[in-house]
């Protein structure tokens, strides 16, 4: 295929690649910037690594998220009927226009910047409790103890669940991001069975008592608006996948960043005001979203000069885009603080682009900041390089970051 060059068969899927991702990636945008890539399981994706093929490829209406049509394909590649549970297939992130057009505007009261800003004194207090209990541990592990629940605890809160289900809640994120549902365990399948046992449930209580929460007002929304029983069960679903492990990469990634990088740091907590203007360029570095943003082709489509089939599985790889010298073209693999407005693409472009992208700014600078401000000695317990991150096509979180208050 014209502008197609075969690498190594699944070079995006090794674990050197996980570790070590961008001297390949700048490889593939300069010889191969839309290029296959053969899956394990048997088919193909199509990687997308440009950053202005990546933008066209977002705003393309061809290329679909609509979790029916991702099904029907593995499906047609499985030779066995496979469909979606209920709580995947009914919330926005996985539904295209018209579906989509009220779904995204039933939540999106709730993610406005200033909402967003008026959680910040919550979110402090869930910093400062989790560093509570790290503070006692000789090395303490800040993704485990911190990056991980922070957000969980932020948005299950945000939703309305109370604080006697917030370590369920950490349970079922974390099955939730490490299981598959083509793995054979069926772990999956379970987690999903008991968080939507126990939202169903919380959604039958806040229907009798509302609550002063998310899940309460779109149960309690206007009738031309309200969403169906199993809509708010599958937006609740969405909210935890789509925001947990996302901004849980992000907080350990921006914390691992600052801690390797003392003027930076000093920088940031020497004027507050400076978290703010730089967190674009945190989020831009860091690449809390690492290959996927996946989409399938309902129609031929053509791409940086490659023609992709209707019916092709792409790849769009932000963490590629994120270094891409057309979009930054001063030093990408650098952290700079001044550099000018980076537009990077880890929040997505178009109408899937991030409801929740303020609120993941403000959880990222308060948990790093608090962290920094509480233990100003905060070092690393290991080197640097031997930081592993963990596999995994969606998002690039750290294994572990071991750390001496
Ligand atoms: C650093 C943290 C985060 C990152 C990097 C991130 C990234 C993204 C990206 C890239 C998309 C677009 C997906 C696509 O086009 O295929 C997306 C969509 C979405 N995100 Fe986030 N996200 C983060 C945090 C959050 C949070 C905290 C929430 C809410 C609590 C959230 C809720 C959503 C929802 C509901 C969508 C779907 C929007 C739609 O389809 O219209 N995200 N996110």
């Amino acid at each position: 295929m014209a502008g197609t060059r075969t690498l190594s068969k699944y070079w995006m899927l090794t674990n050197d690649f996980t570790q070590n991702p961008y001297p390949v990636l700048e490889h593939v945008r300069n010889e191969s910037p839309v290029s296959e890539l053969s899956m394990p399981g048997g088919g193909r994706a199509f990687v997308v690594t440009r950053y202005e093929d990546a933008k066209a490829a977002l705003a393309d209406p061809r290329l679909s998220r609509d979790i029916h049509v991702h099904y029907r394909l593995m499906s047609e590649r499985t030779g066995q009927t496979m469909t979606p549970p209920p709580e995947e297939a009914n919330h926005l992130a996985n539904l295209e226009p018209p579906r989509h057009t009220p779904l995204r505007r039933a939540i999106s009261f709730a993610f406005t910047p200033r909402r967003a800003e008026a959680l910040r004194p919550r979110v402090e207090e869930i910093a400062d409790d989790l560093l509570d209990r790290l503070a006692g541990q000789p090395v303490p592990d800040l993704i485990a103890g911190y990056a991980d629940p922070l957000p969980v605890i932020t948005i299950a809160e945000l939703m309305g669940v109370p604080a006697d289900a917030w370590p369920d809640f950490l349970r079922w994120s974390t099955a939730l991001r490490t299981y598959s549902p083509t793995d054979g365990s069926g772990v999956l399948d379970r987690n999903i069975q008991e968080l939507s046992a126990y939202m169903s449930a919380l959604i039958a209580e806040k229907e009798r008592e509302p609550g002063d929460d998310l899940l309460s007002a779109l149960i309690h929304a206007d009738p031309e608006r309200r969403l169906t029983s199993t809509e708010i069960l599958s937006t609740g679903f969405a909210l935890m996948t789509g925001g947990n492990d996302t901004t849980a990469s992000l907080v350990g990634g921006v914390i691992a960043a600052l801690l390797t990088h003392p003027d930076e740091r000093e920088q940031l907590l020497g004027e507050p005001g400076r978290w703010g203007k730089s967190m674009d360029e945190l989020i831009r570095y860091v690449s809390p979203i690492s290959n996927a943003l996946q989409r399938v082709t309902t129609e031929p489509v053509e791409l940086g000069g490659v023609t992709i089939p209707a019916g092709e599985v792409v790849v769009i790889s932000v963490m590629s885009t994120n270094r891409d010298t057309s979009q930054f073209p001063d030093h990408p693999d650098v952290l700079d603080l001044d550099r000018h407005k980076p537009a990077h693409l880890s929040f997505g472009f178009g109408i899937h682009y991030c409801s929740g992208a303020h609120l993941a700014k403000v959880i990222t600078e308060i948990g790093a900041r608090r962290l920094f401000e509480r233990f100003p000695d905060v070092r690393l317990a290991v080197e640097p390089a031997e930081l592993r991150y963990a596999q995994n096509v969606v998002v690039r979180p750290l294994e572990a970051l071991p750390v001496r208050l």
